[in-house]
């Protein structure tokens, strides 16, 4: 037990009833504002995945963008963001999900992950898998190696993972919460 993963989940906020009535809303906007927690974040990634020869990070928008990037930095590889539809310049390849709430759509630069590229893909939350999926989906398309999927929290009552378990691609989580 690392005393840092529980900084980490007292960082993190629950606002009842946001988007919508019945949603926990849990908030990473509070461990934004802690750079302990924060940075406990990076460097429990940074750890697991530095001798993992990765090539990618991939993060996506938004708020896997703001762990995704730091963590890039430290392994010196590249940052490939996965952005909402229409927000990239060049080619993309893209794929639909569902998500807890509403339906949406993933886009990255098309040659940005190349063939055989190792990949990490990390978000802040996965609840039901379905951005986590839709990730999985973009890198096989692509023919991407990917080495795991990781995310700050887990809602495991959301059974997210055994999504991922389907696509073979295993899950690391630092925090749980038994919220909806
Ligand atoms: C949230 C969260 C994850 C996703 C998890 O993103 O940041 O990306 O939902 O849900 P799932 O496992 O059910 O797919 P959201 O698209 O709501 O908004 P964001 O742009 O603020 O990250
Ligand atoms: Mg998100």
């Amino acid at each position: 037990d690392d005393p840092r993963l529980r900084h980490i989940s007292d960082s993190i906020r629950s606002i009842p009833n946001w988007p919508k009535e019945g949603i926990l809303f849990q908030d990473i906007t509070t461990t934004l504002l802690d750079p302990v927690a924060f940075g406990h974040c990076v460097d429990i990634l940074y750890e697991r995945y530095k001798d993992q020869k990765v090539d990618v990070v991939a993060g996506f928008e938004a708020r896997g963008l703001i762990f995704g990037a730091p963590l890039a930095l430290r392994l010196k590889c590249a940052f490939v963001p996965l952005r909402k539809p229409k927000k990239l310049p060049g080619e993309t390849i893209g794929e639909e999900y569902t998500l807890e709430y509403g339906s949406d759509r993933i886009e990255m630069h098309v040659g940005h992950v190349k063939e055989g590229n190792r990949v990490v893909l990390v978000d802040d939350l996965i609840a039901t898998g379905g951005t986590m999926v839709a990730g999985i989906k973009l890198m096989k398309k692509v023919k991407a190696d990917i080495v795991e999927a990781a995310c700050i929290l887990e809602l495991p009552l959301l059974k997210g993972k055994d999504k991922l378990v389907e696509h073979q691609v295993g899950l690391y989580t630092m925090v749980e919460k038994d919220v909806l």
